[in-house]
């Protein structure tokens, strides 16, 4: 039996546990907040995108290392690691929210997975994470705006804009590309409107 609604205060001791006091932190209530609105609009469950976006980052300040020391009976994804550094936290985060939280909603797992990179064939919740995660007030570049727009006329195509942005971002910092990242904006160019 799994749960959506999970409330605020159990959600915020979860992510106290592993994320420390301070812009990331301030980060994931900004993409919880903003995840709400969006789904509200598109008339998603909009509890079940508070959650996601208050844990999507639950594994960013933590590392496979952190999770031995801790003895955490979860897999730490080690190889993942070493290939994608920086997209690792979305992909073990989801394990970590599943142990805190036994009784989660997979489909909070699944927008936790997805944040990152992006994939084909996102449902309506994996790509309110996947933008919340962008356009949440405190992101300054100036796509960022744009997205915001984008976000209310059309999921795809506001999802279709980030990762096109994101990888062009990559290439320009010399930073390696996940497959996922290139088959979500591949997907996304052929079905926007
Ligand atoms: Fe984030």
């Amino acid at each position: 039996m799994t749960t959506s609604t999970i409330s605020e205060p159990l959600l915020t001791k979860t992510l106290s546990k592993y994320v420390l006091p301070g812009p990331r932190y301030e980060h994931s209530l900004r993409v919880a907040t903003q995840a709400r609105l969006l789904a509200k609009h598109w008339n998603l469950d909009s509890s079940i995108a508070y959650s996601a976006g208050i844990l999507h980052d639950i594994a960013k300040q933590i590392t496979p290392e952190t999770v031995k020391t801790k003895s955490l009976p979860i897999d730490s994804l080690d190889a993942l690691f070493q290939s994608y550094p920086k997209i690792w936290h979305s992909f073990f985060g989801p394990y970590l929210a599943k142990y805190e939280l036994p009784d989660i909603s997979p489909k909070i797992l699944n927008a936790m997975r997805w944040h990152s990179t992006g994939k084909s064939k996102m449902t309506a919740l994996e790509k309110v994470i996947f933008i919340s995660d962008f356009i949440e007030p405190g992101r300054t570049v100036e796509e960022a705006a744009r997205a915001r727009y984008l976000a209310f006329e059309s999921l795809d195509l506001c999802v279709y804009y980030i990762s096109n942005y994101s990888i062009l971002s990559l290439i320009e910092r010399k930073l390696v590309i996940h497959p996922y990242t290139l088959k979500c904006r591949n997907y996304y160019l052929n079905t926007k409107s």
